[in-house]
């Protein structure tokens, strides 16, 4: 029985079929001190343009306090010293673009940081215009609701108990704003038309430096009910609540009906800049069908595809997630995403090999449950031989091309992530998946900057897994990575029809058709090995196979394993 799941598109925009690769900068490369920066990126354009991905997703870069790593922007048009200048933005984007890169940079509009003019203008006096920038509400005994931050508390702070009242002109003041996120990190109200023009104008001026898309923060979050009702459940993050059957009522501040039409006019200013211009949404909604309408022909073109990121490593949850998602944007014209890891969860490499595969804990300490290291490899790297495959775009976060797995012994001395503080510890928070990229096995810190200081600990590992070492390993991880993309690229896989073959069998074969090409099989195991027909000839594999596949009688892929091959 052959289920087709998707069908054959025309060759179209850059974004529907491209791997966009995820720089979080301050870990990524330094040219100075222990922050890496854009110089940094730029010095390793060509590493990336030789790993044969299409676009970069950058992390926050601009001014900011780093009390959420950037996601807490004080001035949506400067880029932070720390990481660089506007002319380094400028020379990194016609750099990139030399090398056939494209660069997606990141927007926040959920909330500002509380050093951002506005909401500094806010706090002087509660007559202040900006406040309605803003949710301020006036004095009263109890929180205005019971809402709890994402990163863990009350997501309301008195304006007289920041840590700047004292001595200040708010040291009084009684009146409430909300954060959904951190203390530092205000909402905005996006009521207001003057909070809706400013994000067009920066839309505008990031489009006018040359840049080819938004990755858009937490898409779902803008628009809140203005009557404040309570909510007392928690949202996760990336997870939301994780009520799929809808038994606790709708989110009063989470993906409201309104948040849509700013994204339609998001999308206007877009269209007249060609239809080459990326918009994808971050959106942790419960449901995929939610999720599709971010994607709706007028408003993004894409958004994270965090289902599949949270899919248990089983046979079934595979083939239900990768059914339904394809199902899900075909509904609405839109293509696939496929990502497994970024800044804010632990590394596919660990997360896999946990007794409970998913979307994993809030970051691992060395009190907690060690990953099985061989066991969360070898998936990830066949989860990463799927991916690859499917129809779509594909996100990679960066160190994935090198198997990097979390670190998992940080001491909790060098934490900075907001949500272990404000978890008091009780989440250890999304350092360990954040820490250096390792350059050169040999150089002082991993060639991670010219001194060899970084802001975060390496990995134990970084020796072993430097970006040179693996650079000369036919064998790495790093060689495969290459040779992933670029097979995906000739073969066309991202725009090809996908089957689904045998709907009862233990592992996953899949069959990618396009006209004009031999077909493309793809089998993904999981606590079992799979048959290999024995005409295969394979194309690419997640590990090294190459001695079961040519010399075993029996022609099988192991169990925790995937191959692409032709039958022709
Ligand atoms: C970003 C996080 C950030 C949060 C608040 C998220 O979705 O990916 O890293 O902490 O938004 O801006």
């Amino acid at each position: 029985m052959t289920l087709l799941l998707h069908t054959e598109t025309p060759a179209s925009e850059w974004w529907r079929e491209g791997v966009i690769y995820q720089i979080y900068p301050r870990s990524f490369a330094s040219s100075s001190g222990p922050i890496g920066g854009l110089p940094g990126i730029i010095s390793k354009l060509g590493y990336l343009r030789d790993l044969g991905v299409d676009a970069l997703w950058l992390s926050p870069f601009y001014l900011s306090p780093q009390k959420d790593a950037g996601y807490d922007v004080a001035n949506y048009r400067q880029v932070d010293p720390m990481f660089g200048t506007n002319d380094d933005a400028t020379r990194l984007i016609a750099a990139a673009h030399g090398c056939g890169l494209r660069i997606i940079v990141d927007l926040v509009p959920n909330h500002t940081s509380d050093q951002h003019e506005w909401f500094q203008a806010a706090l002087t006096n509660p007559h202040a215009p900006e406040r309605e920038l803003y949710w301020f509400v006036d004095e009263t005994d109890e929180p205005p609701t019971d809402w709890l931050s994402v990163f863990g508390g009350a997501a309301w702070t008195r304006v007289c108990e920041r840590p700047d009242a004292p001595g200040s002109a708010w040291e009084d003041d009684r009146s409430w704003y909300l954060h959904l996120f951190d203390s530092s990190q205000p909402d905005l109200n996006w009521r207001n038309p003057k909070v809706r023009a400013e994000f067009r104008d920066i839309l505008r001026y990031w489009l006018d430096l040359g840049v080819d898309g938004f990755r858009v923060d937490v898409a779902h979050g803008l628009v809140k009910d203005p009557q404040l009702p309570n909510w007392q459940y928690h949202y996760d993050m990336v997870a939301g609540s994780g009520d799929a059957a809808g038994s606790i009522p709708p989110p009063p501040q989470w993906n409201r009906p309104e948040v849509h039409e700013i994204y339609r006019e998001w999308r206007a200013v877009l269209n007249e800049y060609g239809t080459d211009k990326a918009l994808v949404a971050e959106a942790w909604v419960d449901d995929l069908s939610d999720l599709a309408n971010y994607v709706r022909p007028d408003e993004m073109y894409q958004a994270f595809n965090f289902d599949f990121l949270s899919a248990p490593y089983t046979v079934d949850s595979y083939r239900h997630t990768i059914r339904e998602s394809l199902a899900a944007m075909d509904a609405v014209g839109a293509p696939t995403t496929w990502v497994l890891s970024n800044h804010d969860v632990v590394r596919a490499v660990s997360r896999f090999g946990l007794s409970k595969t998913g979307k994993g804990p809030n970051g691992i300490r060395p009190g907690d449950e060690q990953p099985d290291a061989v066991l969360g490899f070898n998936r990830a790297l066949a989860a990463h031989v799927l991916q690859a495959a499917l129809p779509g775009s594909c996100y990679i976060y960066q160190g994935e091309e090198l198997g990097l797995p979390e670190h998992m012994a940080l001491p909790d001395s060098v934490r900075q992530d907001p949500a272990f503080f404000r978890t008091k510890g009780a989440e250890a928070g999304r350092d360990g998946c954040r820490v250096p990229i390792p350059w050169q096995a040999d150089a002082p810190g991993y060639g991670f900057s010219p001194s060899g200081v970084s802001w975060l600990p390496h990995l134990d590992s970084a020796h072993e897994l430097a970006a040179d070492v693996q650079d000369r390993d036919p064998e790495s991880t790093l060689s495969l990575f290459r040779r992933l993309f670029a097979q995906r690229k000739r073969l066309q896989m991202a725009r090809a029809s996908l089957y689904e073959t045998d709907e009862v069998a233990p592992y996953l074969h899949y069959v990618s058709r396009l006209s004009g090409r031999a077909d493309v099989h793809v089998i993904i195991t999981f606590d079992t090995p799979a048959p290999l027909p024995d005409q295969a000839r394979i194309i690419i594999q997640s590990r090294n196979l190459g001695e079961n596949l040519a010399q075993d009688a029996a022609r099988s892929v192991p169990p925790n394993a995937a191959v692409w091959f032709t039958t022709d």
